[in-house]
């Protein structure tokens, strides 16, 4: 039986992974992976490991549910031990010898994979999940988007921030800047000098590289709301015809 490893369990993606591995009934051994502070813990009758050098060692796949700085830490040790990543950060989501892939979309272009298959930015997928029949038919020359994302997008952090301020408990922010309870928050990630953030580019640069369509116009505004679960977006699109 194949083994998959989850890197980043304890999180909201990583529990999420794990949730539909057991909705699918998939028929695979699961290792449970998160940094030393979760050593032990137990989700769904499995025992949480420390990820260390030697993790991967038996394992087949590992899905990637970890910050960029620590993904880029234990992706020379998968890598080392044979197996195939497919990453849920953005760590290696643009390099050009990392297939990015959306399977209701470019399914083929993990074909080329050399161990690693990035995995793009939830605001992404669901934009060109939505508008790739229409890019099909009539051709894209713009695109201009509007996000609401969910505090669930910014980890467990994120929802632990909302649920907080809900319940009028005073204690610090974990991942917000500003109260996000009763608020909205037009930013996510830095800003950079033209003013656009990080999540504003992912739009862009993403989906210009899944659809292999580098002149594609995109402008986005990336909004954080306070809703627990769930993105929503506006879309407008020039098509070609
Ligand atoms: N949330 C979303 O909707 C979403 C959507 C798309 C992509 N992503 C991306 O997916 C990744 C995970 O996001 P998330 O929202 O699930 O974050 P999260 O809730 O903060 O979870 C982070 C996970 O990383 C683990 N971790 C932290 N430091 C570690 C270390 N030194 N060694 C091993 N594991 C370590 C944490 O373990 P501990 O509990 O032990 O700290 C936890 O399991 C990020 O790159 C994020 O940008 C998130």
């Amino acid at each position: 039986m194949k083994k998959v490893a989850i890197a980043g369990a304890t999180g909201a993606v990583g529990r999420q992974m794990l949730e539909c591995i057991r909705e699918r009934n998939l028929p695979v051994e699961v290792k449970l992976l998160a940094s030393a502070r979760s050593k032990g813990k137990v989700i769904d009758d499995l025992v949480v490991e420390e990820l260390t050098p030697a993790s991967f060692q038996d394992v087949d796949y590992v899905l990637g549910a970890c910050e960029n700085d620590v993904t880029k830490q234990w992706m020379p040790w998968a890598q080392e031990a044979g197996c195939v990543v497919v990453d849920n950060s953005s760590a290696f989501r643009l390099d050009d010898n990392v297939p990015l892939v959306v399977p209701e979309i470019n399914p083929e272009d993990i074909e080329n994979h050399n161990g690693i298959i990035a995995n793009p930015n939830c605001s992404t997928i669901i934009a060109l999940v939505g508008c790739d029949a229409l890019k099909k038919e009539f051709g894209l020359k713009r695109m201009i988007v509007t996000t609401m994302q969910a505090v669930s997008g910014a980890g467990v952090k994120g929802i632990a921030d909302l649920e907080n301020q809900v319940k009028g408990e005073d204690v610090p922010f974990q991942a917000f800047p500003y109260q996000i309870a009763y608020n909205l928050i037009p930013q996510i990630g830095d800003f950079d000098e033209f003013g656009i953030s990080k999540e504003e580019w992912k739009m862009q640069n993403e989906g210009r590289k899944i659809w292999h369509a580098p002149e594609l116009l995109v402008n986005c505004t990336c909004v954080r709301v306070p809703v627990m679960r769930s993105h929503s977006e506006s879309i407008t699109l020039e098509c070609e015809t």
